[in-house]
Formats: C-alpha cells, sequence, structure tokens
C-alpha cells in the first residue's frame, strides 16, 4: 500500500468517532478466517466435543517453531493425525505426524520452512485402535513469512474480558442448571456464538438465564467479529481472562471459596477447571491465530495469590508461549516475539510481553511498591538492544499509577491505574517520584527505541503521546490503552476525578439522558484494538465489537465490526 493510501484509509487521526464510518456495514474480508468453518460439521463446531475438552491450539514460538496442542477428552484415549497440506504456495507437499494412546494434553512441534507465508493442516483423530478417523476442517494459519512477503503486519489486542464476572452476583442468580454448567466449562460462548452466527441481531431473550450472562455474549460476539472481519497475523490478550485471580467469584459459579480454607488439591482443580473454561471461549480461534498472553491481576500468578503454583503449572501445560529457548522467561510468563525477520536475523518487529504480576510479594499499598524484579528488569534492557524499527512493550498496568484501588474511594492499596509514565506524572502523589519503577521503566523503553507501551487494566482505549524528558526532543513514544470487550462501561470510574485529570472525558454515557461533554476522551466497552503495522506507517484502531448499548460511551451508531477511533502513529 502507498503512503497516501494508507493515510486516505486512516481518515485522519482522531481520537473521536469518524463520522463516514459510523453507519458503515463492515464488509468481509475477502481472506477472512471464517470460511474455513462455513463447511464444518455443526455439531463438531468449533470442536469436537465428544473426544476432545477444546479445539487444538496452534502457536509459534520462534520464526520457524510452532506447536499444536491437543487436549483429549477425560477418560478418552486417541490416536492422532497431523496432517500438513500443501498449499499453492507450497515448494514441498504435504506430511503427516502421528501419535497413539494420547490421553493427556500434547504439544506437537511443528517446522515452519521459512519461505512459507501460510501453514495449511488439519487433525485427524480416533479413539485409540478402534472407530474410524475423524477430522477437523482445513486449518490455514499466517507464518512471520507473510509479513516478510507482503510488508503489512495486522494484529489484535484484546483485554480484560472478565467473563468470570459472569458469576452469580447479588441478585443475578442463574438458576438454570443447563445454563450454570455451560456458563462454568465456557461452553456458553460458542452457544451463543452458533447463535450469532446463524443470526446477527441475536440477543439471548429479556427472561432468560443467558440474559445474565451478557460478558458471555460480548465476548461470543468478539470473537466472530474476528472471524468475519479480520485476519491478523496474531493475537495477544491484554490481561484478566482467566479468573483464577478472582477467587471472589468463585461462589458465585458454584464453588467454594478461598475464604473457607482450599488445599493445595482444590486450587489445583480450580486452576484446571479455569484454564480448560479459557481454552473452551477461545477454540474458534486457537486453531488458527496464535494467541498470546500477558499476565494480568486476575489470572491468579500475582506474588500474593495462593493458586500462582498451581495457576501457572496449567498455564504452561495448556497455553504454551515462548520461553527460555526463545528468548524470554523459563516459565513463558514473558517473552519476546519477533515477528518475521529478514534471513540476517535483524528487522523483524518486536513485541516484548511483559508480567508485572509475578514479582510483587505483596499486594502493593503504594505505587513505589509496584515492581516487575530485577532478573526481568535486565531481561527488558538486553531485548531492547535487538536492531530493528518497531519495538514494543506490554504490561498488564503501568508499574506505579495513582495511589488508589479498583475505585478512587479505596485508598489504602495501590492498582496501578492510569496512564501515568514519567516523574512529572507523580508529583503530586509521591514524594521522590524516581522511586516509582515505571519512571524507570519508561526511560528504559525509551533508551531501548521502545515506539509504544500496550496496556489493559482500564477497560478503556486511549492513547497518549509519552512527554520527552524535560528540555529533550527524543524521538515520540507513546502509551495505548487496549479497550475491553465486557458487557459494561464503568461509568463510575469515568467520573472519578483522578481518572478525568488524567483520561480526561468521556463524552456521553448512553445509559445517561444526555453528554458529560462534547468532548470523548477515551472510549469504553465492547471493542478490540487493532495494530496495523506496514513499511509506510504505523495506526491502532479501535474496532467496536459487540452491541452493549446502552452501558457505554460508544455511540449506537457505530456498528459491530466498525471503527470506533483510529490514530496514526508518528515518530
Ligand atoms: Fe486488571
Amino acid at each position: 500500500m502507498k503512503r497516501r493510501d494508507f493515510f486516505k484509509q486512516a481518515a485522519g487521526a482522531l481520537a473521536v468517532a469518524i463520522p463516514d464510518l459510523a453507519c458503515a456495514v463492515r464488509r468481509q474480508r475477502l481472506d477472512s478466517l471464517w470460511p474455513s468453518y462455513l463447511d464444518a460439521d455443526p455439531a463438531t463446531f468449533p470442536y469436537d466435543a465428544e473426544l476432545f475438552e477444546a479445539a487444538e491450539r496452534f502457536v509459534f514460538l520462534s520464526q520457524n517453531e510452532a506447536v499444536l496442542n491437543v487436549i483429549p477428552k477425560e477418560g478418552k484415549n486417541l490416536d492422532i493425525r497431523l496432517c500438513r497440506l500443501p498449499s499453492e504456495h507450497s515448494i514441498s507437499g504435504g506430511s503427516v505426524q502421528a501419535y497413539s494412546g494420547i490421553k493427556d494434553s500434547l504439544d506437537i512441534p511443528i517446522l515452519i520452512p521459512s519461505l512459507e507465508p501460510e501453514y495449511r493442516y488439519r487433525l485427524e483423530y480416533r479413539e485409540s485402535g478402534t472407530g474410524s478417523w475423524r477430522s477437523t476442517p482445513h486449518r490455514r494459519v499466517k507464518t512471520p513469512a507473510s509479513y516478510l512477503q507482503t510488508g503489512r503486519l495486522e494484529a489484535i489486542f484484546i483485554s480484560d474480558d472478565h467473563t468470570f464476572d459472569d458469576a452469580d452476583q447479588g441478585v443475578r442468580i442463574v438458576h438454570d442448571p443447563w445454563v450454570r454448567k455451560q456458563r462454568l466449562s465456557g461452553e456458553y460462548v460458542n452457544f451463543i456464538l452458533k447463535e450469532l452466527s446463524k443470526n446477527p441481531n441475536y440477543y439471548p431473550a429479556p427472561d432468560s438465564d443467558l440474559r445474565k450472562t451478557l460478558g458471555g455474549f460480548t465476548m461470543a460476539s468478539t470473537l466472530l467479529t474476528i472471524l468475519k472481519y479480520e485476519h491478523p497475523d496474531f493475537i495477544i490478550l491484554g490481561g484478566d481472562s482467566t479468573g483464577i485471580g478472582a477467587p471472589y467469584q468463585w461462589p458465585g459459579f458454584g464453588l467454594r471459596s478461598p475464604a473457607s480454607g482450599l488445599s493445595d488439591e482444590e486450587y489445583d482443580d480450580y486452576a484446571k477447571l479455569f484454564w480448560l473454561r479459557m481454552r473452551r471461549i477461545f477454540s474458534v480461534l486457537t486453531p488458527l491465530i496464535p494467541i498470546y498472553l500477558c499476565q494480568g491481576n486476575h489470572d491468579g500468578e500475582s506474588g500474593y495469590d495462593p493458586a500462582k503454583n498451581q495457576a501457572r503449572k496449567y498455564r504452561k501445560k495448556y497455553f504454551k508461549q515462548p520461553g527460555f529457548r526463545q528468548g524470554g522467561a523459563l516459565e513463558e510468563n514473558y517473552f519476546p516475539l519477533f515477528w518475521g525477520a529478514e534471513k540476517s536475523g535483524k528487522g523483524a518487529p518486536l513485541f516484548l510481553v511483559c508480567d508485572n504480576e509475578s514479582y510483587n510479594p505483596a499486594s502493593p499499598r503504594r505505587p513505589e511498591d509496584w515492581t516487575i524484579g530485577a532478573g526481568q528488569k535486565d531481561w527488558l534492557k538486553n531485548a531492547l538492544r535487538y536492531e530493528t524499527d518497531w519495538k514494543s512493550v506490554f504490561f498488564h498496568h503501568v508499574l506505579g499509577g495513582w495511589p488508589r484501588g479498583s475505585t478512587e474511594e479505596e485508598v489504602d492499596y495501590a492498582y496501578g491505574r492510569g496512564p501515568l509514565y514519567v516523574a512529572p506524572d507523580y508529583e503530586s502523589y509521591s514524594s521522590d517520584p524516581d522511586l516509582i519503577e515505571q519512571v524507570e521503566l519508561t526511560k528504559i523503553m525509551r533508551d531501548g527505541g521502545v515506539s509504544v507501551n500496550f496496556y489493559g487494566h482500564d477497560h478503556i482505549f486511549h492513547v497518549r503521546e509519552i512527554p520527552p524528558p524535560s528540555g529533550g526532543s527524543a524521538r515520540k513514544m507513546y502509551g495505548v490503552r487496549l479497550g475491553s470487550p465486557k458487557w459494561f462501561g464503568e461509568d463510575h470510574w469515568y467520573k472519578g476525578p483522578l481518572w478525568q485529570k488524567h483520561y480526561g472525558s468521556y463524552g456521553h454515557y448512553q445509559a445517561e439522558p444526555r453528554p458529560f461533554s462534547l468532548q470523548t476522551d477515551f472510549w469504553g466497552p465492547s471493542g478490540y484494538t487493532k495494530l496495523i503495522l506496514t513499511r509506510d506507517g504505523v495506526r491502532v484502531d479501535y474496532v467496536r465489537s459487540a452491541d452493549n448499548h446502552p452501558y457505554t460511551n460508544i455511540p449506537p451508531g457505530i456498528g459491530v465490526g466498525a471503527t470506533v477511533a483510529s490514530h496514526i502513529l508518528s515518530f
């Protein structure tokens, strides 16, 4: 794409709704992932639940190395064949990797020929030694070579889906045993997704129990929107997806509360349950798009979380990520993604996924308490020595934030809220801002040539140009909040004085009768962030992913799949 076309498509760098897109009907992309399911048997969409716990998950660990993870259903014993299919781009034919007697999670190693822009496969399987072979639909996965050939990289970032908040709360109690079971297993998202795929206007009936689990509805709509309208190279989750770190919701799922004293075995059971729930929820995408995870405070691995060992064990088992051999941590909780390196190994866009949860031994009381740990900090500095034009870093939240809890009324702990990056941001909150780790991390990122720090946690989409050091004229650097696909925007957060000081005005929360302000500086749920990186420019969009009117500040005229805001990032 020529530079002028890129900018024309972006329709200008706006932090407001784009009028000409407001009523646009989104057209399906020619290379959309949706056709891969159109001929699938409805009984095995999105996966064969008779023999598997969830769909298979394909993920690159490095440029030429991937794994395909399969999880046989408990009590089943499977023979599995991974059939690599030749494609029109292939320089070689297909091949088969066969495994027999598989009872537990299996990571199948895959080597990707370096020149192929697409990896095509299908999985054949049967109960061991008996029964006829069944097959998944053909799967197509973009490889990093695609970016090398096209010069265009698209990545989607989904943060804070919070489907664990669909647990019973207050007077909102699910009574229907079928809905309770599906909600706990995660299958309710797949059920809703099937309904939405047949009828785009589907909404759970007002008097139904499914209407009480609208986080599942907006999640299903988000996944379907990506399937139908996008074809990203990969997805990064910004955190707060599993719910292992949200034990206050467990009784609302019919599980035991940690307050009653849980054994290590019970934590083990719950960690396994929530990771399998997550794999089922993302099952329509995991065979087709590599999905990576940045740890959030509700994912169970915070340094002070009693379930941290079990949460980590099942993440590594069911959600493998790049690790030590790929230049990341042994525990796969922080790692680099080099996407599309030249033969020299240099020049690939770099995405560094960090972990701001595991190294805080206690829940931070003050912004100064947050840390990523000395080891991870050294790793970050070293990783940023890599030579390339595009470097980005992911955290769940800033390592500091304003000195308040989840809400501004809570003053006895520091929750990492706000887009606070540099010493002047912290002057009213700390006697010595240099003691706040984010100030140091911002300097490390700036010195290391980082273009964007992506982060979640506050459930809004917001772009901030991070100020250069005083008197300096450094290259531009941005902080981008990733939004959230959840059901409702937290308007009570938006009205806090610190929120307004640092994020600005929420504009018009649609459930309110009149606009708070004519200006909207950030956007709430439901949406995901899309990065488009070409050799000519960088753009980030916030895309509406579900109809959650009126519990949002997104105008109703911006339909599902349409762009809410678009920013050209210049450096
Ligand atoms: Fe969070």
